[in-house]
């Protein structure tokens, strides 16, 4: 089965790594990723590591109509990784995982950044909004009722991070030289890149999470995202 995706759709499967069984998923890795597999200190990072690698290989693998296994993968000299041209380089994808659960982001219209968080822990990550949030971000967050703030902290988070994804900078990018909506129910949106508005607007940005969880998509076009949650049964894989 080949699974298509059409002209400016974004995919985003959200999955839950423990549904999954790790020796299955293990099999398909290359033998530069069981390396940095084998480099994790806890059984808990190896174990999400391989299973959303593992993962990330079953369902390009059903877009690509190759094989888990024979897909390669290049970086970014900041480590974004991609398809290599062997493997079918129109495909963008990004994936993100958090304690529990996963993302995964895939498309043909252009980079592609997603970012999922556990909403939990406000209080110890709370001090870093001057760090992470521009001016207009902090003023935003500052006018929220305070029972509005975790989840908006959250919410901010993960669009920012999606968007530092997408253009594949990472945390080269100053946070402050961007800005994004910040309340949970205002329309997910770049506001801001550098001091030119006009090419924020280029871009897409939506919400993914649910459950405990805050995810966000970005694309610097216009696109058409749907979320799904992704079940080891859509990849012909056992239930853990
Ligand atoms: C890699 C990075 C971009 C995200 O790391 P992270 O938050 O620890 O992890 P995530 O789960 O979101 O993403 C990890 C995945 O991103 C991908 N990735 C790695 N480098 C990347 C880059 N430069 N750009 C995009 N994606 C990248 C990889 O697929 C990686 O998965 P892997 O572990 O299976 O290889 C990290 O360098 C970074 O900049 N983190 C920012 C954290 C932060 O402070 N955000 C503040 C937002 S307000």
């Amino acid at each position: 089965m080949r699974y298509e995706i059409g002209p400016g759709e974004v995919h985003c499967w959200t999955f839950r790594p423990a549904e999954f069984a790790v020796n299955e998923l293990a099999v398909v890795l290359s033998m530069d990723e069981r390396k940095r597999a084998n480099r994790f200190v806890f059984d808990r990072d190896r174990n999400e590591f391989v299973v959303c690698r593992g993962i990330l290989r079953h369902l390009l693998a059903l877009y690509a109509g190759m094989a888990p296994s024979d897909l390669q993968f290049e970086y970014s000299a900041r480590g974004k990784p991609a398809l290599a041209p062997n493997s079918d380089a129109r495909i963008q994808f990004n994936v993100a995982h958090s304690r529990g659960a996963g993302v995964i982001g895939v498309t043909c219209a252009a980079p592609v950044g997603v970012d999922i968080e556990r909403m939990d822990g406000f209080a110890r990550v709370s001090a870093l909004v001057p760090t992470c949030f521009a001016p207009e971000e902090q003023a935003e967050f500052a006018s929220l009722p305070q029972r509005a703030q975790p989840r908006a902290f959250y919410a901010g988070w993960t669009r920012k991070e999606a968007f530092i994804k997408a253009t594949g900078e990472g945390l080269s990018r100053p946070l402050h030289s961007f800005a994004v909506t910040i309340a949970p129910d205002a329309c997910p949106r770049l506001l801001r890149c550098n001091s030119d508005p006009a090419s924020a607007a280029a871009w897409t940005m939506a919400d993914l999470g649910d459950h405990g969880f805050a995810a966000a998509v970005a694309v610097p076009a216009p696109a058409s995202i749907r979320a799904r949650n992704l079940y080891p049964q859509f990849l012909g894989l056992k239930q853990a």
